[in-house]
């Protein structure tokens, strides 16, 4: 089952952008015109990929895509510009992956809708010019400071996404329970939402598990109540704050391995057995926004208020 929203309409939350963005479709549509090109930033499972299709379908335009590291060749991408029909969008997905020396054939073709190549070598080089489609490039990154800055001014709109409100994933739990054809009450979808670190994504995929645990252990019940839900979230091992065993795992690693003193990032994920993009893309984010983890310029230290999570967690353990 397909939970993406194929509408701004069922893009819950990210206000701001939901209305900067109808602006710029409206306009757009308007004036008969392509959109200008979008660059979407924020960490994983926010909804880049889906705004991207969403864009296409209120355009009206076909979508392409193509993962950053997957272009090898400037040929490889030239192709694809000049394979464009007028107003199609081209998204290119973890576009900060893809390398420098490529990324340049798009100077000229977000700015001038144009190829320009080099021909020939020494005296008998020329620059070639081919006219492209006038086109919409959408470019998605988890990681948008390290774009070079040419790339980056290039996009007339840039837009960050950022963790969710509960009220806001509580609908999209409400939304895609509805086309899983479970029904949950909205104790429910809140009491999902708290524990959903801030990302439809991880909401989604909890409401799968919690759908199986509820169809193996309690398949008498048609409606979830809360308490079914934090059953089912307590046998998975999801904590209060949304935290999972790996969560924990860092935080205990910060406070009982390195007793409290500031980690670098690279130590953090080697002491972990993770890499450093997931540390840091992954498990960072909804840590320092919850306030369990602080970055300093000597490293990353846990809280107070991460001591006292694991503390009540070990006492709720022993009890339990
Ligand atoms: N605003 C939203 N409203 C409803 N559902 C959403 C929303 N944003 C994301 N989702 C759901 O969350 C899932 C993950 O979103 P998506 O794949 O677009 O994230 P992403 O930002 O592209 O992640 P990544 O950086 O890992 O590529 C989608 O399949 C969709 O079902
Ligand atoms: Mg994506």
């Amino acid at each position: 089952m397909n939970l993406r929203p194929q509408s701004l309409a069922d893009y819950m939350g990210q206000q701001t952008v939901s209305e900067h963005l109808t602006i710029a479709l409206d306009a757009a549509k308007k004036r008969e015109e392509r959109l200008d090109h979008v660059l979407l930033s924020g960490p994983p499972g926010l909804g880049k990929t889906t705004l991207a299709h969403i864009i296409a379908l209120e355009m009206g335009s076909a979508v392409h895509t193509v993962a950053g590291p997957h272009i090898e060749k400037k040929a490889d991408l030239a192709a694809l510009l000049a394979n464009l029909a007028p107003r199609d969008v081209l998204f290119i997905d973890e576009i900060h992956r893809m390398p420098r020396a490529i990324e340049e054939i798009l100077y000229s073709a977000m700015e001038d809708s144009a190829l320009c190549i080099l021909a020939g070598q020494g005296m008998h080089a020329r620059t070639l010019r081919i006219d492209l489609a006038p086109f919409t490039l959408i470019g998605a990154t988890t990681r948008v400071g390290l774009l070079s800055a040419p790339l980056r001014d290039r996009f007339g709109m840039h837009f960050r996404l950022e963790l969710y409100a509960d009220d806001d994933l509580a609908q999209i739990v409400q939304r895609s329970a509805h086309l899983l054809a479970l029904q949950l009450t909205d104790a429910a979808a809140r009491a999902l939402a708290m524990r959903a670190r801030g990302t439809p994504r991880l909401a989604n995929r909890l409401l799968h598990r919690i759908r199986d645990y509820i169809t193996v252990r309690k398949s008498h019940i048609i409606c979830l109540d809360q308490v079914d839900i934090e059953e089912a979230l307590d046998f998975l091992r999801v904590d209060v704050c949304g935290l999972d065993r790996m969560d924990r795992q860092l935080l205990h690693t910060l406070i009982h391995v390195f007793r409290k003193r500031p980690v670098g990032l690279e130590t953090l994920a080697a002491a972990l057995g993770e890499d450093i993009a997931t540390v840091q893309d992954v498990m960072e984010p909804y840590l320092l926004q919850t306030g369990m983890i602080v970055c300093t310029p000597r490293g990353r230290e846990a809280t107070e208020k991460a001591e006292e999570h694991l503390l009540l967690q070990k006492n709720n353990r022993s009890g339990a």
